[in-house]
Parts: C-alpha cells; sequence; structure tokens
C-alpha cells in the first residue's frame, strides 16, 4: 500500500497516554464497579486496549450510531443502529468515543443515555477537537487534542478504511468530500 497516512500520533505515544488514562479511571473510581460502553464502530480498537488497563470490576456494553457514510462532515442526525443489552439504572457508567467532533452525536448520546437513570455518567474521549465543537459536551477524560483535521486510524475510518491502522494519520493527496 503506497497511500498509507502520515502518521499524527504514534502507537507508542496512544499506548502511554492509555497507560495515563487507565490510571486516572482506576484511582477515581476506586471501590466501585463501573459498566463501560464503546460507541461501535470507531471506539473499539481504544476501547479494547484501554479497558485491558483499567484496573477495576467492570461490565462491557456496546452501542452502535450512525456515521457520516463516508463523509466528512457531521449532519447532525444521529441513529441508534445496536443498542446496549443491559439497564444502566443505578449504575456507574462511562462512555468511550473514538473522537468528538462537532459533538453533536455525544449530545444526543449523552440524553439518551441519561434517561436511563445511571448513578453517574462520564465520557472519555481518545481525540477532541475543541476547534470544532458546536456544543458544550463536558469530556471527563481526553486522549488528545487536536485542530480541525480530519484523522483516520486506530478505528477511525475514511469511507470504512484504515481503522485497522496501529496509529493515528493523515491522509494527504486525497480529496476527502
Ligand atoms: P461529531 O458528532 O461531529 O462529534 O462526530 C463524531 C463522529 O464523527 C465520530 O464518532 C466519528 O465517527 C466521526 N468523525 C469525526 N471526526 C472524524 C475524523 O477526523 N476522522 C474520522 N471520523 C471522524
Amino acid at each position: 500500500m503506497n497511500d498509507l497516512p502520515r502518521v499524527l500520533i504514534s502507537e507508542a505515544k496512544i499506548n502511554q497516554r492509555l497507560q495515563d488514562l487507565a490510571t486516572e479511571i482506576s484511582f477515581d473510581y476506586r471501590g466501585k464497579e463501573i459498566t463501560t460502553i464503546a460507541i461501535l464502530k470507531g471506539s473499539f480498537i481504544f476501547f479494547a486496549d484501554l479497558i485491558r488497563l483499567i484496573d477495576i470490576p467492570m461490565s462491557c456494553e456496546f452501542i452502535g450510531v450512525s456515521s457520516y457514510s463516508g463523509k466528512t462532515a457531521s449532519s447532525g442526525e444521529v441513529k441508534v443502529t445496536l443498542d446496549l443489552t443491559e439497564p444502566l439504572q443505578g449504575k456507574h457508567v462511562i462512555i468511550f468515543e473514538d473522537i468528538i467532533d462537532t459533538g453533536l452525536t455525544m449530545q444526543y448520546l449523552i440524553n439518551n443515555l441519561r434517561s436511563r437513570k445511571p448513578a453517574s455518567l462520564k465520557i472519555c474521549a481518545l481525540l477532541v477537537k475543541p476547534d470544532a465543537l458546536k456544543t458544550d459536551v463536558h469530556v471527563d477524560y481526553t486522549g488528545f487534542r487536536l485542530g480541525k483535521e480530519f484523522v483516520v486510524g486506530y478505528g477511525l475510518d475514511y469511507g470504512e478504511r484504515y481503522r485497522q491502522l496501529p496509529y493515528i494519520g493523515v491522509i494527504e493527496n486525497e480529496k476527502k468530500n
């Protein structure tokens, strides 16, 4: 493959940051049990790597939401394509998201999940684009802050490609819109 994206955040840097996040989360929730929710598809690799570093009892849930379908700009429309299997009432819940861009997806999910009455609800995002935010979503645990560039790899796709890359990269020499 000669069109590999340029490395923006290396595998080593990701691993290092995940260890920090795991230490913070394990400390904040010591003595408790948590329900972790991975937002599919993009967070599956981040989620799998991070939860294995968290040192407290947990259950794992998955929720699927519709994505941009190959486009690089948010439509603001969010559709749940796969729902949780367990109720959240009274649980300490952490949502794991790959990237928060406009924040519209996360805003929708927070409202949706809060209505299920968890004891607490926090957000962990691998990547946040603060300059692109259109909502005032509060992110409790952030991996890395980015500019407005469109990134791929480590679970993130462009038109369903590049998810398997072990690093976070930027596509060069390609028109994305
Ligand atoms: P938001 O609703 O605009 O915050 O978008 C969130 C979703 O858009 C993420 O879960 C990703 O699926 C997708 N997304 C946003 N920015 C990027 C990017 O730079 N690369 C890949 N996917 C992205």
